[in-house]
């Protein structure tokens, strides 16, 4: 289906480095990052900022659909991208714990994944390559990606990488915090009936645990490489 175009997708829980190494792989290869975690977060912004309720599915699918989001280059930070919902930066309102808590009412309706999923695949058109990153990539959005990995590392690795991200935006959350929110994460990722976090049976498991991102990204960069 999208075997023209070069994708790589990349799945993994958070904590697993997916982010920070979807995007030097991305640089590295001259291919377009894209970030889909970034999207199911703008769409929660989006739901709580109109005040619907996490239980009104209808007006959660209906928001998801009328929603105007782009992922661009960000100006500001080389490493990063600039997400603008419905005209509006919020690169960094996207990233507070509490989008994050509430990310898993949105991500868990059908019909949503359903419109995420078509955006994605809309957004890959007509790229030299794109590097995408989420839970969902290598099974359901690019199920025919040529490139597929799957990130992981034990859950304590993961919990103290993911507390330094937070303590270097200043942010207040304690290592139970952080904790906490990746096992329930975890769960509500892995046990959702549509478009759960699964490796997809091709794709290259790398475990991250002992690895530098460095390391990590040469072992991807220098598999894509040898194949070409
Ligand atoms: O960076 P981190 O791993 O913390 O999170 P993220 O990749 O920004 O994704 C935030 C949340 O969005 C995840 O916990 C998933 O529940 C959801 N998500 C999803 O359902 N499907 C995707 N393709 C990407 C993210």
């Amino acid at each position: 289906m999208f075997e023209e175009i070069k994708v790589v997708a990349i799945d993994g829980p958070a904590g697993s480095g997916k982010s920070t190494v979807s995007k030097l792989v991305a640089e590295k290869l001259g291919f377009t990052y894209i970030d889909t975690g970034a999207m199911y977060r703008a769409l929660t912004l989006k739901v709580m900022k109109k005040n619907i309720s996490f239980s009104e599915e209808e007006k959660i699918i209906e928001a998801a659909r009328e929603m105007d989001l782009k992922l661009l280059p960000s100006v500001a930070n080389a490493n990063s991208i600039c997400v603008i919902l419905d005209g509006e930066d919020v690169s960094g309102e996207i990233r507070k714990m509490e989008i994050t808590g509430n990310v898993k009412y949105v991500a868990k309706i059908a019909k949503v994944r359903e419109s995420m999923v078509k955006f994605q695949r809309r957004m890959i058109k007509g790229l030299g390559g794109a590097v995408m990153e989420g839970r969902d990539i290598g099974t359901v959005v690019l199920p025919d990606a040529k490139y597929k990995f799957y990130l992981d590392a034990s859950f304590d690795e993961r919990v103290q990488r993911r507390f330094m991200e937070l303590r270097a935006r200043a942010a207040s959350a304690t290592r139970e915090d952080v904790a906490d929110d990746l096992k329930q994460r975890d769960h509500t990722d892995k046990t959702r009936a549509v478009g759960p976090l699964k490796k997809a049976e091709n794709a290259i498991l790398v475990d991250t645990t002992d690895l530098s991102i460095n390391e990590v990204i040469e072992k991807i960069v220098g598999m894509i490489n040898d194949d070409q």
